[in-house]
């Protein structure tokens, strides 16, 4: 098995021309920076609800999920990991042909989108009412595009920009799916007290058709908000790393490598926050998900 990428959470290695490998590890980003110890369980909620809402979502679009777990007779041990560990946080895929775009939803002002606005009234340089606030629902979910940047930050732009960088056919019909995919997913979650306020899609091309790949409305894709805790004008916790994030600011870190170390407390109550959006968003028991975290 040849290892092809890791990336800030995922490790990728290559099955055969057609199908890789995602291993999510436990690794966990807060303002941009790769903290040292990982949450124990992170990668196998993470991949437990892209399983989840690729069931969900099997008529919005095709994804790029074959098969969760390893596949029988692989020699995981060639990459470095055990087949305990690897289990729940291992996925088959079919290789795509990823769209150098990536397909931002957006239900709610906030982020970068809300900082654009207070600069210019825009969003992702559109138009947007006047007086609007942090937090504030959007007169409806817009697809807002960005760059997939290799190196730095990722851009925000336009659906046009978007469309001269993949063509009009395929931005159209990535929004198409991505606005359909976040309804059906903000709709399922509502219904348990979750707002996703905004999620990021990867879609890529399979034989030719247009799938979505990559994690689907996870924690780390999206921005979960406990319902009863939003209020336009303010900024409500975010479902998963907030008590990672208050932690950090309390301790007067300047957001830059190295991170400090964390605490025991702090690395429990986040996994526990992971853990509690997949059961309420599942509906299942994460004791019931397959692996172990060592
Ligand atoms: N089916 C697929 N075929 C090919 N590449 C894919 C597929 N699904 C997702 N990818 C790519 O695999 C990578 C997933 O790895 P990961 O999420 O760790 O990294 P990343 O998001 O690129 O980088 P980082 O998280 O460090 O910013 C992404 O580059 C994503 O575009
Ligand atoms: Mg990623």
């Amino acid at each position: 098995m040849e290892h092809i990428y890791s990336g800030k959470v995922r490790d990728i290695y290559e099955l055969d021309e057609d199908r890789l490998l995602f291993v999510t590890s436990d690794r966990i980003s807060a303002f941009d920076v790769v903290m040292s110890e990982p949450i124990p369980g992170k990668g196998r909620v993470l991949t437990a609800l892209t399983a989840h809402w690729a069931a969900q979502l099997a008529d919005v679009a095709p994804t790029h999920l074959v098969a969760v777990g390893v596949p029988p007779g692989l020699d995981v041990g060639a990459a470095a990991i055990s087949p305990a560990f690897a289990a729940g946080r291992s996925m088959v895929v079919r290789r795509a042909e990823m769209l150098p775009i990536e397909c931002i939803v957006r239900g709610y002002l906030s982020g970068s989108a809300w900082a654009e606005y207070r600069r210019s009234g825009t969003m992702h340089g559109e138009p947007l009412p006047a007086g609007m606030l942090q937090s504030q629902q959007l007169p409806g979910p817009v697809f807002t595009p960005s760059t997939k940047a290799t190196a730095g930050h990722d851009e925000n732009i336009s659906f046009d920009e978007a469309a001269r960088l993949v063509g009009d056919k395929m931005a159209s019909a990535a929004r198409e799916i991505s606005l359909e995919a976040y309804r059906r997913g903000a709709k399922h979650a509502s219904g348990r007290g979750i707002i996703i306020a905004d999620t990021k899609f990867e879609l890529g091309l399979i034989d030719g058709e247009l799938a979505i790949c990559d994690e689907i409305l996870t924690p780390d894709s999206s921005r979960f908000w406990p319902a009863d805790r939003w209020q336009p004008g303010s900024a409500p916790p975010s479902f998963d790393k907030q008590p990672l994030r208050d932690w950090l600011e309390a301790t007067g870190w300047e957001k830059m490598p190295p991170p400090p170390a964390l605490p025991p407390d702090v690395v429990e109550a986040t996994r526990t926050r992971y853990v509690e959006a997949y059961e309420r968003l599942s509906g299942l028991s994460f004791g019931d998900w397959p692996g172990t975290d060592r």
